[in-house]
């Protein structure tokens, strides 16, 4: 595992984007599969993508994306699905093929096989080559919430009653979270040949000490990186 420090979140989002964009171009012929999140954290990474991408640095052409989590249910033009939130900050302003946009559907009928087809969908793109992810504060990586166990795919997470109180920011009132997400599994994540965790910020000085430490345990789902071999970490947060 990698670890880099940055005395700022500019210069740790300049460098993520560079990572990406690296990552990208070493595969120009092929799909290239990435793995994307959303959060106040990579906000600096899609818009330093978004700058490559314009001034004709970094091609999105031959780029397929899965997202690692949605509100469940949710449409995808509420101001806070991550559908939505997907286009604002990247996808409407960068040359991707919005075919190869891949988002968990909030909107879906059956959220059940919603996560049976996403799940495939992900395995027949050959595999994500690199996964960009953010921890919680409680060690969380996209819906898989610290449990007793955690689950390998893609799956229905109903949110906790904290979770709800966390993100009720974003909405008019509590009652308008709604109650479940739809997730990648921790399985999804870690069969990505490639990840990149950003953390950022003094609130998750904490979970990124407890990381550090490197036990694994299901009540700190982000401790699971620890079992991959191609693990990247860019931090703003110092230790
Ligand atoms: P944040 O969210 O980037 O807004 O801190 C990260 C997360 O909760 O996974």
């Amino acid at each position: 595992m990698e670890i880099k420090y940055f005395e700022s979140y500019e210069k740790m989002s300049e460098q993520a984007a560079e990572i990406v964009a690296n990552e990208i171009k070493a595969k120009p012929t092929k799909n290239f599969v990435l793995g994307l999140p959303t959060g106040s954290t990579p906000l600096g990474m899609y818009a330093n993508l978004i700058e490559k991408n314009k001034s004709g640095l970094l091609d999105f052409s031959k780029v397929t994306t899965f997202n690692l989590d949605e509100y469940y249910p949710i449409k995808h033009d509420n101001s806070q699905s991550y559908y939505k939130f997907m286009f604002d900050n990247l996808f409407g302003s960068i040359n991707i093929n919005h075919e190869n946009i891949n988002i968990p559907d909030g909107e879906a009928v059956d959220a059940g096989s919603e996560c049976e087809s996403y799940e495939e969908k992900i395995k027949k793109s050959g595999g994500i080559d690199l996964m960009v992810i953010g921890i919680g504060p409680n060690g969380h990586i996209g819906f898989n919430e610290p449990d007793n166990f955690l689950l390998p795919d893609t799956h229905i997470a109903v949110l906790t009653e904290e979770t709800k109180e966390a993100n009720k920011r974003f909405f008019d009132s509590v009652e308008q979270v709604p109650d479940k997400a739809l997730t990648m599994g921790m399985g999804s994540i870690l069969k990505a040949k490639k990840i990149l965790m950003l953390v950022s910020g003094k609130s998750k000085t904490e979970i990124f000490k407890k990381f550090l430490q490197g036990e694994i345990s299901t009540s700190n789902p982000s401790s699971f990186l620890h079992l991959h071999n191609d693990v990247t970490v860019l931090s703003d947060v110092g230790i």
